[in-house]
């Protein structure tokens, strides 16, 4: 039985791949800071799909939970999704700094380490899969959130590219507006947020699996969003920024 770990996986997006990946014999490990939601998660998934799931609870913004989750990963994983992640409330440069770098250790240096601790198990074996879940806004100029997510592609890519070995994959997600706690958490106000521009994390996960399979290194999830950026690409990146400095902040 293949092995699965996320991060984040106890709420949306990280809550859809533990469900999708349980519900393909997958068994887990489950990152996250809260524990006791960990083991309600780990329950529920046991009891619908009747796989092994394990739970560590680690804050990826700790070098502490950071060891933690590197050493689980060196016992050997077929599947890494680097998936959790925030949004700071409010603009640069208002927001403390301590907040910033926190952001910068989840949404990066957690994900290069974690990459870096699952690989030499997966060359050994000769396969494996690392997802590293970034977000449209890596396209966009929409904060340090943005820039911190663009590292991600960026990452992503190039690890893929200087690995050079086509049975490990190495993939950055970048999905749109996803109904999940993100928002709330971050404070931002969603009401701005057109609906129709609302994803489910369910679907957001199926095309993820589907674009994995194909050997994608870029997945963006929906037609619209695949629209969205392809038309950012065309536009100034003045005119961007103003735009995108207005929807859901
Ligand atoms: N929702 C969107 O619109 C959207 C769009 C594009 C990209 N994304 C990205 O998708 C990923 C998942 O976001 P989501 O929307 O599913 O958010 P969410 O519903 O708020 O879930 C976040 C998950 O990450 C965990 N987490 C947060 N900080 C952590 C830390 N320091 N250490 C360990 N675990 C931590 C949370 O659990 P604990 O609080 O218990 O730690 C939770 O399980 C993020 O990387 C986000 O940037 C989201």
């Amino acid at each position: 039985m293949p092995t699965a770990l996320i991060t984040g996986a106890t709420s949306g997006i990280g809550a859809a791949f533990a469900r999708r990946l349980a519900a393909d014999a997958y068994s887990l490990v489950l990152v996250a800071r809260d524990e006791l939601r960990l083991i309600r998660t780990a329950d529920q998934l046991k009891l619908r799909y009747g796989v092994p799931v394990e739970v560590l609870p680690a804050d990826l913004a700790t070098d502490e939970g950071l060891a933690k989750v590197e050493s689980r990963l060196r016992d050997g994983v077929d599947l890494l999704i680097n998936n959790a992640g925030f949004g700071n409330p409010g603009h640069f440069p208002d927001v403390p700094v301590e907040r910033e770098a926190r952001m910068l250790k989840v949404h990066c240096e957690a994900v290069l380490r974690l990459t870096l601790a699952a690989l030499p198990g997966m060359r050994e074996r000769e396969r494996g899969a690392i997802v590293n879940v970034a977000s449209v806004a890596a396209f966009f100029t929409r904060g340090t959130y943005s820039a911190s997510k663009a590292w991600v592609v960026n990452f992503s890519e190039s690890a893929a590219a200087e690995l050079r070995d086509p049975r490990i994959k190495i993939m950055a997600l970048c999905p749109g507006f996803v109904r999940t706690e993100f928002h709330q958490r971050a404070s931002m106000d969603s009401s701005t947020i057109p609906g129709f521009m609302w994803l489910k994390a369910d679907d957001v996960v199926r095309d993820a699996m589907r674009d994995l399979a194909l050997g994608k290194r870029v997945s963006i999830p929906d037609l619209r969003y695949k629209a969205v950026v392809a038309i950012g690409r065309l536009i100034p990146r003045s005119v961007q920024a103003m735009v995108s400095q207005r929807i859901g902040r």
